[in-house]
């Protein structure tokens, strides 16, 4: 199993129905503070469920939804399919997207499961995507010092203000007895250093920074702010 299958299935990461709905509300909410325009596109890529994005989708002239699961997507499309703001594409058909249209990108909480060269090509594909004045926002980034004990914790002091706490120390115990422990010590999590993903956003062709607050609720990780810079390095 790889990080890829392991989305394609029900998970045991949301420790209750209400963590999942605090979770998506939260990051819904990140979302729309971001959208600059009631007419933006926007492509939200590795969305997983994306329960409130229909709220997102009446904040903007266009919300993309992008996962590469497809049981996600046919959730997704049972959900959201009717919504005419909203069109759910599988990561091999963000093609279909016109080059130069798209004002907000949004990567919330997927870096950690990409290796480099998938970040590096993912990077090129969502440069070609948005206009020169677009800008892709990459959050919950881990960084290098970051362990589980401490994505544990951040859990916890989310599930103690939003009335969870019970079924988190449940689910943090069922968690560790589940394949993603099982795959996280096999394959591992990406980490980058504040720096190290600068970099390699400059490499792609971006000009970017770190931002004061990362996206939901776990504020040990890092959001970056990118905007297109025009140049584009050769692949490495
Ligand atoms: C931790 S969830 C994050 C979901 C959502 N962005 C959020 O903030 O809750 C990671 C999601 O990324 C998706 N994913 C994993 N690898 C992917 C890839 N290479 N391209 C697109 N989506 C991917 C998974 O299917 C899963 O739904």
């Amino acid at each position: 199993m790889n990080w890829r299958d392991y989305w394609n299935q029900d998970t045991p990461i949301y420790t209750s129905e209400r963590h999942k709905l605090l979770h998506y509300r939260l990051v819904a909410n990140d979302i729309i503070g971001l959208i600059l325009s009631p007419d933006a596109r926007v492509l939200d890529y590795g969305c997983g469920e994306a329960l409130f994005a229909d709220r997102i989708a009446a904040r903007c002239g266009h919300l993309y939804l992008s996962d590469a699961a497809p049981l996600v997507r046919e959730r997704l499309q049972e959900r959201l399919g009717a919504n005419p703001k909203i069109t759910i594409l599988a990561p091999e058909a963000l093609s279909d997207i016109p080059d130069a249209s798209l004002d907000l990108i949004v990567v919330n909480s997927l870096l950690q499961y990409l290796d480099l060269s998938e970040l590096r090509a993912l990077l090129r594909i969502w440069h070609d995507k948005l206009k020169a004045s677009g800008r892709l926002v990459i959050a919950d980034v881990i960084p290098q010092d970051v362990s589980a004990l401490t994505d544990a914790k951040a859990l916890l002091s989310f599930a103690w203000t939003g009335g969870f706490l019970t079924g988190a120390l449940r689910g943090l115990v069922r968690t560790a007895l589940s394949d993603y422990r099982k795959l996280r010590d096999e394959i591992g999590l990406s980490h980058y250093g504040e720096a190290e993903m600068i970099e390699i956003l400059r490499d792609a062709g971006f000009v970017a920074e770190r931002a004061t607050r990362n996206l939901g609720h776990n504020q040990a990780r890092m959001t970056f702010v990118a905007c297109p810079s025009g140049a584009v390095a050769e692949s490495p």
